[in-house]
């Protein structure tokens, strides 16, 4: 007896690349050949399994009239309104059984049906191939019935050759995608898993003597000031360049005076590949990577990277980037001073690495490659060290670089991330050097260097990175010898990431230190109709890891976060130190001079600038100084505070951003403002059950305040509690150091206040209370003391801590309520954007506003935000409030308590209270999501303090 079982699905759990394919080769984007893209709509149809339906699908004549239809490029999972399935978010978990290569029976399977007809102009002679430039995670591929073969490589891309196949109409392109393969072992990056065609497809006609495979190598002598051409081509042809005057056959090499390419000068030559069938477009960058001196230098200069992790994302449709959103990627990084962008973890689409060439950004171009799950069980089986699955990582790495290496922005080859050690590695490394002299070898996960021309880490603490940039590590003697840079750091998750000026001091103070990726660009929140942005475990996954995949800096819709601004100032790439009547102006730019910046000069006066004078600052060279006087003398504040402002702005328009543009700036304060006064003369009397002193009401009974010349105010008390950062709640391998598990533990989130007692005197009312948590001896004596002149009323906070504190305080000030129907908005001198103790480095110090709703910071999971520092006096809700020494205010529409129970912004509604803090102190914010807590002199300790509030109604 025989059955006829389910068709064959063997190749779904193979180890091989695949079967059918084309040999890799150079990728462009046009050319004068046909072209017929093939995104758009597309039949589709779901099932549960890999071999759940035969392949008669793919025939001509099929009718899946009465299919779903779904979005070519994109993922399946994001279009139906779930009727598709949903995605799933883990970091390192393989999200079925780790069995390699075999892959679960529910695998989901999509069939994709295209009908397309060749456009008139299709020529009738040569031939044609298609190419795929991105799948998830495994495709087989039909055209006309006829099986063209079958890929694994999600972000590579794949021809097949098609030639006798095509009819000039009614062809038929069946794909079948399988969300899991023996690819997905490969696969296992920190992301989202989506399944589907998610890049372009593409028909491309290929003439008789068309362009096959071609490299482009343009190097550049800084010593003489000339690039040397030579265009490997498998098909013959001419190279053209002709703002260069160059005309020469290809494999001819030719030397010429030329611009040099750099990130920071991104001079491309339009030149053209010119063979019997086609004309290519070429874009030429001259530049030589070396690895000289033990340092990473470009065109004879060693570079220090101001990089980014960019995984691709966008909120609505994934991994399926339009050019539109690539640009706004590289404008933003260009915009806030980025110089370096890391592929994390896979080659992007090749659009993206054009924009890199032609904005300039240095890229790290890295292959499709983690395989990070196998950690859980200590690597073993892990595919990079099991020569069954060599085949399938040299694949990967060809493909990435055949398909990339034509782009002058990329410097180096990354064989992947987090897939451990092993033999395959070596294999890819060893072929890509071989493959490609001009650029160098890049990997993390071996510490040992074996591999790589370059010692990468990622999260290594400040600390240990100085004693790297001073050799002092060890190491084996390679590593000795290699550059360093943090490939990933700064882990910006929520609020943070902290620490970054320290890092960058770091890194500029050693040569061996060539800087670093922030962790990562973009948070990959998935837009949804109830929460804003869903995160891991918004789709019901029985395994995820919440919003560890919410760690950008910028917020999913691409705004930036306060991440991001921090980043920009701590790398800018002009310095300003206050010399004696002038300013000392440094270029940290590491090819470019001044020229091309203007530079603005103010003072300001109580926070308001005084009007722009120019400041004239020479052409600098990279690495050079000069100091420049100030250009206005200062001018009388009478007692309020003065201070000046200089600012590099870019002196014409460029690509990625106008004239005006500010791209660095420094402050310094000429004179302080005058102290507060002690605010004595009036004394407190009694008024029935109220205590009136000046402007303030104050219950008789629990000196609690009830108003300030006529408007209502509930507290101030003392206040211990921000809701913890992902950064405060740290990673779960760091026990110890993890303040938001142990803040709570303690009981910090759940303060009794104590009244002790309520004195009056002459000139004063004293209220003496002790904060405490249930269950803990520990605690803070607290005394509140108000005094007045009148008009205004000053309260001194005292806090004197008891017990035995091991844990830093969350923050340290007072929290007040103000009716919401009266504070719509704030007004301040203090710091314009978010800052916390270590993410203060762009903290401006100038006369701000903002409604309430835009002193929020839309972290998306909630948490502690919005704190603006350094506040000398803020108005809101009809009140002033001047502080000493200054203070951070934040005023929010819900309480502390509700931002930390909130999952989502859409948790959160407004009462009819504003909140508002204003803290002494605040703990710093670190990185401690994934990487170190903040440094020792971020910490809040718990220790005595005092600091005081003026207060005063306003009309
Ligand atoms: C790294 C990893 C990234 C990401 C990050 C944490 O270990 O390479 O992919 O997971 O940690 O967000």
């Amino acid at each position: 007896m025989s059955f006829r079982t389910t068709p064959s699905v063997s190749y779904v759990e193979d180890v091989s690349p695949g079967r059918g394919a084309l040999p890799p080769r150079a990728w462009y984007a046009t050319s004068d050949a046909e072209s017929l893209s093939l995104n758009g709509s597309w039949r589709f149809r779901l099932s549960a399994t890999a071999g759940a339906q035969d392949d008669s699908f793919a025939a001509e004549g099929y009718g899946a009239g009465d299919w779903a239809e779904v979005t070519v490029p994109g993922h399946w999972v994001l279009q139906g309104d779930g009727a598709f399935g949903s995605p799933i978010y883990t970091n390192h978990l393989y999200p079925f059984p780790v069995d390699p290569p075999h892959v679960p029976t529910e695998n989901p399977t999509g069939d994709h049906l295209r009908v397309f007809d060749l456009p008139d102009a299709w020529p009738a002679d040569g031939t044609a191939v298609l190419r795929f430039d991105g799948v998830e995670s495994c495709a087989r591929i039909w055209l006309n019935g006829t099986e063209l073969g079958e890929f694994k490589g999600s972000r590579l891309p794949h021809e097949f050759a098609v030639g006798e196949l095509l009819k000039p109409a009614g062809n038929v392109l069946a794909v079948r995608v399988h969300q899991w393969s023996a690819g997905s072992y490969l696969e296992d990056q920190d992301q989202w898993w989506l399944p589907g065609i998610f890049r372009d497809v593409t028909l491309l006609h290929r003439p008789e003597g068309a362009a096959g495979d071609f490299f482009v190598h343009a190097s550049y002598d800084h010593s003489t000031g000339e690039g040397t051409l030579c265009v490997d081509s498998d098909v013959d042809g001419r190279v053209s360049v002709p703002a260069l005057d160059i005309d020469v056959a290809t494999g001819e090499s030719v030397t010429v005076a030329v611009e040099p390419w750099s990130a920071e000068t991104p001079k491309l030559y339009d030149g053209e590949l010119v063979t019997p069938g086609e004309r290519v477009p070429l874009r030429i960058g001259f530049r030589t990577v070396a690895l000289e001196d033990g340092l990473i230098k470009v065109n004879g200069r060693a570079i220090l990277f101001k990089g980014v992790n960019r995984h691709e994302w966008h909120p609505e449709r994934g991994r399926a980037l339009d050019l539109e959103t690539m640009r706004e990627d590289v404008l933003l990084m260009k915009r806030h001073n980025l110089n370096a962008v890391r592929t994390s973890h896979y080659p992007p689409h090749p659009a993206f690495l054009d924009l890199c060439d032609e904005y300039g950004l240095w890229v790290i171009d890295e292959c499709d490659l983690e395989t990070h799950g196998f950690t859980e069980q200590r690597w073993r089986d892990n595919p990079v060290d099991d020569d069954r699955w060599t085949p399938a990582l040299l694949d990967r790495a060809a493909r990435m670089v055949e398909r990339d290496k034509n782009h002058p922005s990329i410097v180096f080859w990354s064989l992947g991330n987090e897939a451990g050690t092993g033999r395959g590695l070596t294999a890819m490394a060893e072929w890509i050097h071989g493959r490609d002299t001009s650029r160098l070898v890049h990997y993390e996960g071996d510490w040992n260097c074996r591999d790589t021309d370059v010692y990468s880490r990622m999260y290594a603490p400040h600390a240990e990175v100085e004693r790297i940039g001073k050799r002092l590590d060890g190491g084996p003697g390679k590593r000795r010898e290699l550059p360093f840079i943090q490939c990933e750091y700064g882990h910006a998750m929520g609020n943070g990431p902290g620490g970054l000026a320290d890092y960058q001091r770091i890194f500029e103070r050693h040569d061996r230190l060539q800087g670093g990726f922030i962790w990562e660009w973009i948070d990959h929140g998935v837009t949804h109709p109830e929460l804003g942005f869903a995160y891991g475990g918004d789709f019901g996954e029985e395994l995820h890891d919440g919003n560890f995949v919410c760690d950008g800096l910028v917020f999913p819709d691409r705004r930036p976060s306060p991440g991001l601004v921090e980043y920009k100032k701590a790398i800018e790439p002009v310095r300003f130190e206050g010399a004696d009547g002038g300013v000392r102006v440094t270029n940290a730019y590491d090819f470019a001079d001044l020229s091309h910046l203007e530079f603005e000069f103010s003072y300001q006066v109580d926070g308001m600038p005084t009007g722009a004078h120019t400041l004239t600052v020479p052409p600098l060279a990279p690495g050079e100084s000069a100091e420049v006087k100030l250009p206005a003398a200062a001018p009388d504040g009478d007692g309020a505070e003065v201070g000046w402002t200089v600012r590099a702005l870019l002196a014409a328009d460029t690509p990625w951003a106008g004239r005006g543009h500010e791209v660095a700036w420094a402050q310094r304060t000429v004179a302080p403002r005058a102290p507060l006064g002690t605010a004595t003369g009036a004394g407190p009397t009694a008024a029935g059950d109220l205590i009136v002193l000046g402007p303030g009401a104050f219950d008789a009974r629990t000196g609690a305040l009830r108003s300030i010349g006529g408007v209502d105010v509930t507290g101030p008390r003392l206040d211990v509690w921000r809701a913890p950062t992902d950064n405060d709640e740290g990673a779960s391998w760091q026990d110890d150091t993890r303040w938001g598990v142990l803040w709570r533990k303690l009981g910090l989130h759940r303060m009794r206040h104590r009244l002790d007692g309520v004195e009056a005197d002459a000139d004063s009312l004293t209220v003496r209370t002790r904060v405490a948590p249930a269950a803990r001896d520990v605690g803070l004596r607290t005394v509140y003391r108000w005094t007045s002149d009148g008009e205004r009323l000053r309260l001194t906070v005292s806090v004197s801590p008891e017990g035995d504190w091991k844990v830093p305080l969350p923050r340290l000030g007072v929290r007040l309520g103000l009716r919401a129907a009266l504070t719509e908005s704030a007004l301040w001198f203090g710091s314009g954007g978010e800052a916390y103790p270590d993410t203060r480095a762009a903290a401006k110090l100038l006369r701000w506003d903002a409604s309430i709703e835009e002193l929020q910071t839309p972290y998306v999971r909630p948490q502690e935000n919005g704190a603006r520092s350094d506040v000398r006096w803020v108005e809101l809700g009809g009140l002033r409030v001047e502080g000493e020494p200054e203070f951070w205010f934040s005023a929010r529409r819900w309480t502390s308590e509700q931002l930390d129970a909130a999952r989502h912004l859409t948790d959160l509604t407004p009462g009819e209270t504003v909140w508002v803090n204003l803290d002494h102190g605040q703990h710093g914010i670190g990185s401690q999501s994934c990487g170190p807590g903040p440094l020792p002199q971020y910490f809040l300790k718990a220790e005595p303090a005092e600091f005081s509030f003026v207060f005063s109604a306003i009309g």
